[in-house]
C-alpha cells in the first residue's frame, strides 16, 4: 500500500523535554514498521514542507492557473495514496496549527474514500487522548475513515534511548496492528472500487 503520513509538529532546538520534535522520532518508528509490513511511506513533516499559512486552499481558488506546481504535486500524491496516517502531538488539548495549516490546503476529494490510522503521543500519560478526539472530527471532515485500532504514545520523551532508537516493544506492537487493519482497510476499499466505483457525489 501507498500511505501518506502527516508530522504535526515544527518544534526545534532543545526543550526540557529534549531537542527538537519528539514528533520525528514516533513518525520514524511509524515509517519503519509500515515499510517492514512492505508499504510505501511518504512522510509529510512541516517543518520540511514548510507550508505558508493559509491563504486560499486549492478549491477555492478563483483562477486554477495560479495554482502554484507544489500544491498541484502534494494534490497529486494525496488522490494516489491508499492510506493515510497521522503522528499527532497535543498542543493545549488541539492539534498543531502546522498540520491543519497542511490538511486545510486541499479539497476533501484528496483524502475521500481513504481509511486513516491514527497516532497520537505526548510526553504525559495521556498519550495525547485529548487530540484524539478533535483530530478524528477534522480528518472525517475531510472524507478519510478513522480505522479503530489507534496508538496513544504516552511519556514519549522515555520511549527511546540516547541514539533515538525505539525502546518501547509494546509502542511497536501497537503501531503494528495500527499499520495492519489501516491496510486491511484500504484494500477493502479498493475491492469495493473495483467491484462498485465510488459514490455519486
Ligand atoms: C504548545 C504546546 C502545548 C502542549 N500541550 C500539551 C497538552 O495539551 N497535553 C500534553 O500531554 N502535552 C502537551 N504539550 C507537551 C507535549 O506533549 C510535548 O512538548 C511533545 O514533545 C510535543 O510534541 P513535539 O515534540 O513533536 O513537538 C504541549 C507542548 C506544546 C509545545
Amino acid at each position: 500500500m501507498r500511505f501518506v503520513l502527516f508530522l504535526s509538529s515544527t518544534r526545534v532546538g532543545s526543550s526540557f523535554t529534549g531537542v527538537g520534535s519528539w514528533g520525528d522520532r514516533v513518525g520514524s518508528v511509524i515509517k519503519a514498521r509500515a515499510e517492514k509490513a512492505g508499504h510505501e511511506v511518504s512522510v509529510w513533516d512541516p517543518k520540511v514542507l514548510n507550508f505558508p499559512m493559509l491563504q486560499q486552499p486549492i478549491q477555492m481558488l478563483p483562477d486554477k492557473s495560479t495554482i502554484p506546481q507544489w500544491m498541484m504535486d502534494c494534490k497529486k500524491e494525496l488522490e494516489e495514496a491508499d492510506a493515510f496516517l497521522t503522528c499527532c502531538a497535543e498542543y493545549n488539548s488541539q492539534i498543531p496549527p502546522a498540520l491543519t495549516n497542511m490538511l486545510d490546503h486541499f479539497p476533501p476529494a484528496s483524502f475521500r474514500h481513504r481509511p486513516v490510522g491514527i497516532t497520537t503521543y505526548s510526553v504525559s500519560s495521556g498519550g495525547g487522548m485529548r487530540v484524539q478526539a478533535p483530530l478524528k472530527v477534522m480528518v472525517t471532515d475531510l472524507g478519510m475513515l478513522t480505522v479503530p485500532a489507534s496508538v496513544k504514545v504516552d511519556f514519549v520523551n522515555k520511549k527511546f534511548d540516547e541514539q533515538g532508537v525505539c525502546t518501547d516493544a509494546k509502542m511497536e506492537e501497537y503501531v503494528d496492528r495500527m499499520i495492519s487493519e489501516t491496510a486491511w482497510y484500504a484494500q477493502a476499499i479498493k475491492n469495493h472500487k473495483t467491484s462498485c466505483g465510488l459514490p455519486s457525489a
